[in-house]
Parts: C-alpha cells; structure tokens; sequence
C-alpha cells in the first residue's frame, strides 16, 4: 500500500479524495475542553489529527468513537472515507501510561507507540505518522525520522509528517530522508509572519501545511486590527471580521497554491459547524480584496515589528 503513495504527491483519503481543509484536532487541556470526536465526525470533519502522549490526548477514547462511527449505520461511513492522523511524542513529552519503555533506545520508542496508536485508534495503517516536535539534536530528529520510515516502508502508515519545525529543521530532514515530509503542522502565528519561509517550502516541495492556534485570541487581535485596515480602505464584507478574516488566510494561500488545511479541536458543535464553512467561499473574495489584505497584513507585521 505505501509504495503506491508517490512522495510529490498532497495526502489523499485512502478512497482516493484530497485530505478536506479541515481536520479535527483532539487535545485537551486546561483550557481547552475535551474534544468530542464522535460529534465532529457527525458534523462531518472526516479527519482526525491526535497524539500518542496522554499528557493532552486520549487514541483510546479517539478509536473508540472512530469505531462507532464506523458502525453506525445510519453515518454510512467506510474506513476509507476517513484519515487518521497521530503522532510520536517523545519522552519528555508523555505521561502516564508511557508509549514505550523509559530505558528503551529512539528506534524502538518510536516501533512501540506506531503499534500502541494503531491498536488504541483500532486502525491497520495510520493514514499520516507526524513527529509531534524536532528532538533535542538534529542526529536523533533523524533517527526517529529513519525508524518512522521503516513504519512506512512496512506498510504501518501512508504519509509522514513534523509539528513545530522551522524552515532549517523541515529542510533538514527533507534533504536527508529516503520518505520525504508530506506535511508540515505548526502554529500558525503572526509573530513569524504567519510562517511564510515553511509555506514558501511546503509550495515548492508540495508538502501540505496544517496550521493551529488558529482560534488563539492572539490571531482574534490581528483580525480585528487587519480587518479594521480592509474596512477603512472602503472594502464590505459580508459576516463576522474574524470568520472573513480566515476566508481571507484561506483565499491567500490557496492562490499562491499552498496546500493548506486548518486543525482546530472545538468541543462545541455550534463552532464545529461553523469551523467546517471555512474555506467554503474562499474562492469568490476578489482579487483586489486579497492583494488589499495581504498589504493590510504585511503593515500590520511591520508596525507589530517596530514596536516589539
Ligand atoms: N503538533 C502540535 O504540536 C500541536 C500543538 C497544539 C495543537 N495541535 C493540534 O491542533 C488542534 C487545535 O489546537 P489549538 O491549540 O489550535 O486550539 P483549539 O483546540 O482549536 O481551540 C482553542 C479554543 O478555540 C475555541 N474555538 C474553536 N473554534 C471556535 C469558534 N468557531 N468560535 C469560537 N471559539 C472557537 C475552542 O473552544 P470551544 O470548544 O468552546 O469551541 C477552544 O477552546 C489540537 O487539538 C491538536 O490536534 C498540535
């Protein structure tokens, strides 16, 4: 199955349908609720993104609402229209119960909680396989990339993946990997300009781009100050500022042709709904009103430059 999947390509379902825009993440935390994966599959998110350390994630409650909707007659919804994500987390990430044995060596913490999620998740093969953040030192980022690989290579997953990488780590790995990154998940804040060296990347490599802290109040600030700038330059815009405002993030990416999906974890269907129209009108805001709020962005990282 896994040699099938060419390395330039974007992630696909395994039916054979492009991984949707929005994928529901499942952390929890003090401040954020815990997710309920059953009603956002109900809603209709049709992936899942979670994480093999118990510290913010649970693979046995995800996999176990993962198989009820998979029995649920009336969802009618077949294993292939769904893609499931995790991710190894490394030891000073994890807490009780561990993944892997503390003594064990990196190539076989990462063999132990591949099988550990796939069994929690209740899945054959996870769809992508994303280390959750670079290790300590480049040499052991690449030798839980290598044991990664070797996952891939047996079929264990269909795409891999890095969270919280910079433009020199993701071009690390990418020069050096025998199975390329096929995505990229960061937070997508306006304190690096909106991560524009790793989109830049994920274009030219064809790595898709999985953006969270998207809801962040930081991001709602921004909003309001950019979306400030589009109406006194005398643009209307239909809705909330912040709902059009990431209609235009969407919009702004998709014409530079950057594959790029947004990870959010609401617990509230309300927002579910909400969060899965995303997207949904991106391609009918004009191209005056996106070359007007890329300016209006790019004044407002200048001016948060000049006064940081
Ligand atoms: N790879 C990594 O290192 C990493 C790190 C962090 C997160 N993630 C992934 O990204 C996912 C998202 O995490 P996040 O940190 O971006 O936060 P989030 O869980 O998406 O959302 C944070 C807050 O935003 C609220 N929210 C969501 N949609 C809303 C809406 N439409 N209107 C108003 N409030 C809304 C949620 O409250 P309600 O429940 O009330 O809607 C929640 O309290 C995680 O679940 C995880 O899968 C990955």
């Amino acid at each position: 199955m896994a040699s099938m999947v060419s390395e330039f390509q974007y992630p696909v379902l395994l039916s054979g349908s492009p991984l949707p825009i929005r994928i529901y993440g499942t952390a929890f935390g003090p401040n954020r609720p815990v997710p309920h994966v059953i009603d956002a599959l109900r809603e209709g998110y049709r992936a899942i993104d979670t994480a093999s350390t118990r510290k913010v994630h649970n693979e046995v409650s995800d996999g176990e609402d993962i198989a009820t909707a998979l029995q649920d007659a009336k969802m009618a919804l077949k294993r292939e229209d769904l893609f499931i994500q995790t991710k190894f987390a490394p030891a000073w990430t994890q807490a009780e119960p561990w993944a892997f044995d503390v003594g064990d060596d990196l190539q076989t913490q990462v063999y132990k909680s591949a099988l550990r999620s796939g069994t929690a998740l209740k899945v054959d093969a996870i769809d992508a396989y994303l280390l959750l953040q670079p290790m300590g030192t480049m040499e052991e980022t690449r030798m839980v990339w290598q044991a990664m690989e070797d996952i891939y290579h047996h079929g264990g997953v269909r795409y891999l993946g890095i969270c919280k990488a910079d433009l020199p780590v993701l071009a690390s790995i990418y020069e050096k990997a025998t199975v390329k990154p096929s995505i990229v998940q960061n937070r997508f804040t306006h304190r690096n300009q909106y991560d524009k060296l790793v989109l830049d990347y994920c274009k030219e490599h064809k790595i898709c781009y999985q953006a969270w802290g998207v809801f962040s109040e930081e991001n709602k600030a921004v909003a309001k100050a950019v979306m400030g700038d589009i109406h006194a330059r005398g643009f209307r815009v239909a809705g909330a500022d912040f709902d059009f405002f990431l209609q235009c993030i969407m919009a702004m990416n998709q014409r530079q042709a950057v594959m790029f999906h947004i990870v959010d974890g609401s617990s509230n269907v309300e927002h579910m709904r909400q969060n899965l129209k995303i997207g949904a009108e991106s391609a009918s805001i004009g191209d005056d009103l996106i070359v007007a709020f890329r300016d209006a962005l790019d004044q407002y990282h200048m001016r948060a430059k000049s006064t940081a």
